[in-house]
């Protein structure tokens, strides 16, 4: 087989910005689909976002602060995730630009006191040694397969369990399917990190390296849809979405839901003879396809580049 490259308590006010950083030349250790829509291996500048929400609770105003750097290359993004200055932090996946959230975390006096991390592939894993070193060795937290793939002191977590990291309350979600042991965090019952399984407008493919298969994967994304509508949702790959806008427009979710047809358009993946049942958005800007393979009848989402029509 060709190898792929591939609650509702409290009220919520948002205000988001932007800011943009130096580009910078990237090391490229992963090949294929990773490269851009350049195609040069460089394509932007990295991207830093910030989203800021007063919480209004019981306990008076709280603030919740996401910021999120993209690597220009992989389109990954690492996120700071904090109760505000002088308050608590976490650090969630690395993507070779985590320079900006520690920046910030250094200047707002954020004590970071774990690295979360829901999958080991490269593109959500880079730079993180140089970060907790940075930050004076917090513990990673990931599930005991992940944790096998990284170095250093790793808490293990496992679906259904509970972190407290100073201030801020995260359950872990058990997510398989793009890979086995991939979690999605939700902190404090507002935000969740949906990794490689969940993105905006499509979802995360199933035959990359340690992926456990399209089955899990829905069975995953459909977990998560259970969540609060006005849930945001923070992917591993480009911008931000909420459980709401994917219940009601993720092509993928639609079809889950029964409320879209598959199709039956032959094609081919790899060489192999297979049906193409949906041809979706991909986060890069390219597609996503729900293929069906006619010598074992496997069932996968690949990258649209994979796949010949017609
Ligand atoms: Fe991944």
């Amino acid at each position: 087989m060709a190898p792929p490259g591939s609650n509702g308590e409290c009220t919520w006010r948002t205000r988001a910005f932007l800011s943009y950083g130096k580009p910078v030349l990237k090391k490229r250790f992963l090949t294929g689909r990773l490269t851009g829509k350049s195609g040069s291996g460089i394509s932007a500048s990295p991207v830093s976002t910030t989203v800021a929400r007063e919480r209004t609770s019981d306990e008076g105003s709280e603030t919740l602060i996401v910021e999120r750097t993209e690597n220009p290359v992989w389109l990954s993004n690492a996120y700071l995730v904090a109760t505000g200055p002088g308050g608590s932090g976490v650090l969630i996946d690395g993507n070779d630009d985590l320079g900006p959230l520690l920046e910030r975390a250094e200047r707002d006096g954020i004590e970071i006191g774990h690295v979360l991390v829901t999958h080991p592939h490269p593109d959500h894993v880079a730079g993180l040694d140089e970060a907790r070193e940075r930050l004076g060795g917090p513990p990673f937290v990931a599930h005991e397969a992940t944790g096998a793939a990284l170095g250093g002191e790793v808490e293990t977590i496992a679906g259904g369990e509970t972190l407290r990291s100073g201030e801020l309350e995260i359950e872990a979600i058990s997510t398989p399917g793009h890979a086995a042991g991939h979690l999605a965090f939700l902190v404090d019952g507002s935000d969740v990190f949906t990794a490689d399984v969940l993105f905006k407008g499509t979802v995360g493919g199933t035959m990359a390296p340690g992926a456990t298969g399209l089955d899990d994967l829905r069975d995953s994304v459909m977990k998560l849809m259970e969540l609060p509508a006005e849930t945001r949702v923070h992917p591993g790959h480009r911008e931000p979405t909420t459980i709401g806008e994917e219940w009601e427009s993720n092509p993928f979710v639609r079809v889950w839901r029964g409320l879209d047809e598959v199709g039956e358009e032959p094609c081919s993946v790899w060489g192999r003879e297979a049906t193409l049942k949906l041809w979706a958005p991909d986060y890069d800007g390219g597609n996503k396809a729900w293929v069906r393979f006619a010598d074992s009848g496997e069932e996968a989402i690949v990258g649209g580049s994979q796949v010949e029509r017609g």
